[in-house]
């Protein structure tokens, strides 16, 4: 490709990042093995993780990437890895867990405003990862699920801990789990969850949905 029509392709492109539950799940709430929780508060280390993510974010803008997804973290306090903890009340989340992966939804939600506000030529969608994830957990039999507690793969001590391993043998039925493991959503929430993204409501993925976006 020539540089113009490099530029066209980039403009053109879609960006979908989806990063973040990681920052929580394997460093700030593990605090035996990181110093992260105590140095910052949680709204203090949403605010550090939104400003680094700002500097890529806007690299890739200047690079003349045009259109960007950008999917908040979900509702890590329900994960199998989080209910082991002891912490919730059963049948309930870890809401501790929720309400610091809130803070930075909620930030990632007024950067996108402001991306959108300070760079014109670019659009910028916020998905609503939290919110489709709590719907599903909600309201699990609409969606085709009967398990939400615990992973697909994944039996007796291992439960909480472990992602899939490689030769163990998963349940039979991972349509009718939300988790696949301790960690992660199956492939059927994770259709959901894009379907709403690529055609929801503003309430799914604001202020537009990326099928839009695709066509500006
Ligand atoms: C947007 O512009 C305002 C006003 O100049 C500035 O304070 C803010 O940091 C900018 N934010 C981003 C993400 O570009």
């Amino acid at each position: 490709m020539d540089e113009e029509e490099l530029s066209q392709y980039l403009a053109k492109s879609l960006v979908v990042m989806i990063i973040g539950s990681n920052d929580y799940l394997n460093n700030y709430l593990l605090p035996l093995l990181y110093t992260t929780s105590s140095k910052y508060k949680p709204k203090d280390y949403a605010d550090l993780l939104i400003s680094h993510y700002t500097h890529q974010i806007l690299a890739l803008q200047r690079l003349g990437l045009r259109k960007f997804l950008l999917a908040g973290v979900g509702p890590l306090g329900c994960i199998p890895n989080q209910l082991v903890t002891g912490l919730p009340l059963s049948g309930k989340c870890v809401s501790f867990v929720n309400d610091i992966v809130g803070l930075f939804n909620k930030q990632l939600g007024s950067l996108v405003n402001q991306l959108n506000a300070n760079h014109s030529g670019a659009i910028f969608v916020y998905g609503n990862t939290y919110g489709v994830f709590t719907d599903i957990l909600n309201n699990p039999s609409h969606y085709g699920f009967r398990v939400t507690d615990r992973g697909c793969c994944g039996i007796g001590r291992n439960q909480g801990q472990i992602s899939c391993p490689p030769l163990f043998i998963p349940c039979l039925t991972r349509d009718q789990y939300v988790f696949w493991d301790a960690f992660h959503p199956t492939q059927a929430v994770n259709e959901i969850i894009a379907q709403r993204a690529y055609s929801g409501s503003p309430s799914d993925c604001y202020p537009i949905n990326v099928k839009q976006m695709a066509y500006v």
